[in-house]
């Protein structure tokens, strides 16, 4: 059996233990999350980032008074909606696992609501609480996917299904992406004796007031030609040209989280580089990958352009599902990282492109090759965090009955032209 299945199995036997101590617990758990329900998300913006981790402003008090309320008012939002997936994916083993997580970690912050907060103890132990949430939910990602694909191996799936399952992972991966957004923002402030992070000093948190685009975008192609040549042997050669818009002849940058910016880029480069690669097969000659920087007044735009063959326009949007991919699977020994296989490159970046109110988007020539866009706010003011909110509309969006389109449907058989010749 193999290393993460081990794992899996060992979480999720630990899972039922915690699942088994939280339900008798579960109805007070209940009340909680239905508070914590009731209020919507606060969404910070770049600059609020940056204001509230920088210079004299950074205060731990201020974080711990923010975090304890706003983080059991993101989980309980989600939670809420993790309950209207259908029975019988919730049933999985996997999902309960999740579930459990979550649970947990309201609970833990939930005991800091009425704690003294000029308690130096007590900040300091929250501090610990969120590390360890943080960890707790390492791997959430891969155990809802995981939970997704044995509902579909059991029950099979249908298109209502299936939207509302797209509907519910977009969302959800969402909610964890600012959630981890504020527990690393905090645990790389204050978890550390000094505030300044020396492999990044000139970063707040996680945050780059003065992202050099170009540089991420290099390391991410570094890194993703590297998986290329360990697969083809080979791998195309990188083109790359910045404008600058705003500041002529200066480097491009921007107020950014650099993880975020380079998890967009090395998918994108991994996908162009594979397209290249089994498009030219063994050919010694191929095209290399283009991308192009550009900052305007509104917006930074990262393209990336490849020849590989494009994809029908019909296609597209189906790139953008869960678990969708043209790749073999990968194997699970986790030992090296895969060039693709898992399908979740392109459908997590649009999140992630989308979390400061940008986008990703894919434009092809089929026969030819694609575009990818990463579009993101050139002002720090406008990057303003993009939040579910647990509401009567989300709410409808899982009741909604698979219904007639109001687009007429071309059939494919021809219709009796003799009753449209008798006109
Ligand atoms: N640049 C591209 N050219 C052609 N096909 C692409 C390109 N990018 C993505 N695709 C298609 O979209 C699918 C999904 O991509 P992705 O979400 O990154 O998952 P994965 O790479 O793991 O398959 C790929 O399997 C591939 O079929
Ligand atoms: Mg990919």
């Amino acid at each position: 059996m193999s290393a993460i299945k081990c794992r899996m199995l060992r979480a999720i036997n630990l899972s039922i233990l915690i699942l088994r101590a939280l339900m008798s617990n579960a109805s007070s758990i209940r009340k909680h999350i239905d508070y914590y329900s009731r209020f919507s998300p606060s969404p910070l913006s770049m600059k609020q980032f940056l204001d509230f981790g920088s210079g004299e402003n950074a205060c731990e008090k201020t974080s711990f008074t923010f975090l304890r309320q706003e983080l059991p008012v993101r989980l309980a939002n989600i939670m809420k909606e993790i309950n209207l997936l259908p029975d019988n994916l919730l049933k999985t083993p996997s999902v309960r696992l999740v579930q459990s997580w979550y649970m947990q970690s309201l609970q833990d912050i939930i005991e800091f609501r009425e704690k003294d907060a000029d308690d130096e103890k007590v900040t300091y132990d929250f501090t610990d609480a969120v590390i360890k949430i943080r960890n707790r939910h390492n791997d959430v990602i891969p155990t809802m996917a995981q939970g997704v694909v044995e509902y579909k191996e059991t029950y099979g799936t249908d298109p209502v299904v299936s939207q509302n399952v797209q509907y519910f992972l977009d969302r959800f991966y969402m909610s964890r992406i600012s959630i981890r957004m504020l527990l690393n923002q905090h645990t790389l402030l204050f978890g550390g004796k000094v505030r300044v992070n020396p492999a990044h000093p000139k970063q707040i948190g996680s945050i780059d007031p003065h992202c050099r685009v170009t540089e991420v975008v290099r390391d991410a192609y570094e890194n993703a030609r590297n998986l290329c040549d360990r697969y083809y042997m080979n791998s195309p050669e990188l083109v790359l040209e910045e404008f600058n818009v705003k500041d002529h002849g200066k480097p491009v940058t921007v107020v950014y989280v650099p993880s975020h910016l380079y998890h967009m880029v090395f998918e994108l480069f991994k996908n162009a580089m594979r397209a290249t690669m089994e498009l030219y097969g063994d050919a010694m000659d191929h095209p290399p990958v283009h991308a192009q920087v550009a900052l305007g007044t509104e917006d930074l735009t990262v393209k990336v352009s490849d020849r590989g063959g494009g994809v029908p326009l019909r296609k597209i949007e189906r790139l953008f599902t869960y678990t969708y991919s043209t790749a073999p699977p990968p194997s699970m020994d986790g030992q090296r990282s895969p060039l693709a296989g898992y399908g979740y490159g392109l459908p997590i970046s649009r999140l992630y492109a989308r979390y400061f109110q940008g986008d990703l988007k894919l434009y092809s020539l089929e026969g030819y090759g694609t575009d990818a866009v990463i579009y993101i706010r050139a002002l720090s003011t406008e990057s303003i965090e993009r939040l579910p909110v647990y509401n009567k509309s989300a709410w409808k969006h899982y009741q909604t009955m698979q219904e007639a389109d109001d687009w007429c449907v071309p059939s494919k058989e021809p219709k009796d032209m003799t009753t449209f010749r008798s006109f």
